[in-house]
């Protein structure tokens, strides 16, 4: 697996102290309140499971299964949600977390589907933040990286499905597509 990363663009000891912060930011804003957290499958699984173990409060956690990118390396325009059913979300207050911010379409779908669940008000949270024109108009309050305009893998971004466990983010040789 690691043979096919053509560069390393997050280490693994950045990205935890970083977490250390998102954590810290994410505690200041919902004080003495039950977080109700939804996690964006299957992308956002690595970089939630580091970030709520650092957050030592009292916490709900729902997943919620959506697709955009169906295999390939650029977003296919669509966001698909994959459940039967929603979680809970009517009167409380939410965070969602996500990998990357790309085209900006599937947080903006997440949010509305949120708010018209009932959710009071919708916070976002993603590792990475692709440096580049959305095309969905949303805001992510907690953003671990800016990073540049290109297609990365690991710490659960995935290249057809594989390279989520790579430890850290790094680009995909040209070879490996
Ligand atoms: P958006 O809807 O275009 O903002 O894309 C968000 C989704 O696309 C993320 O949840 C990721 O699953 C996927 N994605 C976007 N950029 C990348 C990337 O560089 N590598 C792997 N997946 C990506
Ligand atoms: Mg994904």
């Amino acid at each position: 697996m690691e043979k096919d990363v053509e560069r390393v663009l997050v280490d693994e000891e950045v990205i935890g102290k970083r977490l250390d912060g998102m954590a810290r930011e994410i505690r200041a804003d919902f004080p003495d309140e039950v977080i109700l957290v939804v996690v964006l499958l299957k992308g956002a699984l690595v970089f939630a499971s580091d970030l709520l173990r650092r957050i030592p409060r009292m916490l709900e956690i729902e997943c919620l299964n959506v697709a955009s990118y169906h295999g390939g390396t650029s977003s296919s325009g669509q966001v698909d949600f994959l459940d039967h059913k929603l979680p809970e979300v009517a009167g409380r207050r939410v965070l969602v977390l996500d990998d990357i911010l790309d085209t900006g379409r599937t947080l903006r779908a997440v949010v509305d589907r949120l708010l018209e669940e009932g959710a009071t008000e919708v916070k976002t949270g993603v590792l990475l933040a692709k440096d580049r024109e959305r095309e969905a108009e949303v805001e992510a309050h907690y953003v671990g990286f800016e990073i540049g305009d290109e297609f990365v893998i690991g710490y659960g971004l995935d290249y057809r499905g594989r390279y989520r466990n790579l430890p850290y983010v790094g680009t995909l040789k040209d070879e490996a597509r």
